[in-house]
């Protein structure tokens, strides 16, 4: 079924790329691929097996046979809800370990392409224009400043309560980009052939808009 058509977004953490991929994919039907979900649920899954972060052919292991699912708005390892534990800032630190070894990027290619399915696919990553589907209908780079992105994760965090700085979540979110834009195997960048939207001064809405109207004009989506 790779005739689908695939919105491709990649980014940084914390430029809107989620929210972004949530609503269009809503709003047109289309089905959605959080690949991020994916590294975060290895990382679980290698918690659960006690494998360690640096054994990469465990890991790969974890990683080809990942019991997961998506249904209900949840996320499912085997028929264990883990959608809150794979969204904690542990779990996303040692997901970026994790997605740094080219045996476990290798081991998930094939699952994140079989969400390629009609009538269309919105691909939400970092690597989803370079690697996954290099010959996506469209390419979205989205990306907005470090310390807007800082703002952003600390006034989500503030909302559910938890207590943060924002020194340190500066420190963490550079840290993070550092990590994802220099590994060897699929680093952080837009592909050359994709639009690059800078968040830092628009809301969701205008961001959406720019992108169904890069849409329309393809002929992937009607004008708003
Ligand atoms: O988007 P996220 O925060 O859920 O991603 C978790 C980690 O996985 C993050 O460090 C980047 C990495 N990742 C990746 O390397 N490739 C992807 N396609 C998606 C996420």
């Amino acid at each position: 079924m790779s005739s689908a058509p695939v919105l491709a977004v990649d980014g940084p953490g914390g430029a809107g790329k989620g929210t972004l991929c949530r609503v269009v994919a809503e709003r047109l039907g289309w089905h959605l691929l959080d690949s991020g979900a994916l590294y975060r649920l290895v990382a679980a899954a290698a918690a659960r097996a006690g494998t360690g972060l640096d054994d990469e052919a465990g890991l790969a292991g974890l990683a080809r046979d990942l019991p997961v699912r998506f249904a209900g708005g949840k996320v499912w390892l085997g028929d264990e809800d883990v959608s809150e534990e794979i969204r904690t800032e542990d779990c996303g630190n040692r997901a970026s370990r994790v997605a740094a070894l080219p045996g476990v990027r290798t081991a998930l290619v094939g699952l994140q392409r079989e969400f390629r399915r009609p009538p269309g696919l919105v691909a939400d990553g970092r690597d989803m224009g370079t690697v996954i589907f290099p010959d996506a209908e469209l390419k979205v780079f989205l990306t907005a400043s470090a310390e807007e992105r800082a703002r952003r994760r600390y006034k989500q965090l503030k909302e559910k309560g938890f207590d943060v700085n924002l020194a340190g979540l500066s420190a963490e979110v550079a840290a993070r980009d550092r990590r994802d834009a220099e590994r060897a195997v699929a680093p952080l960048r837009p592909a050359p052939d994709a639009v690059v939207v800078d968040s830092t001064t628009l809301d969701i809405d205008e961001v959406v808009a720019c992108v169904l109207e890069e849409m329309a004009r393809r002929g992937l989506a009607s004008r708003p």
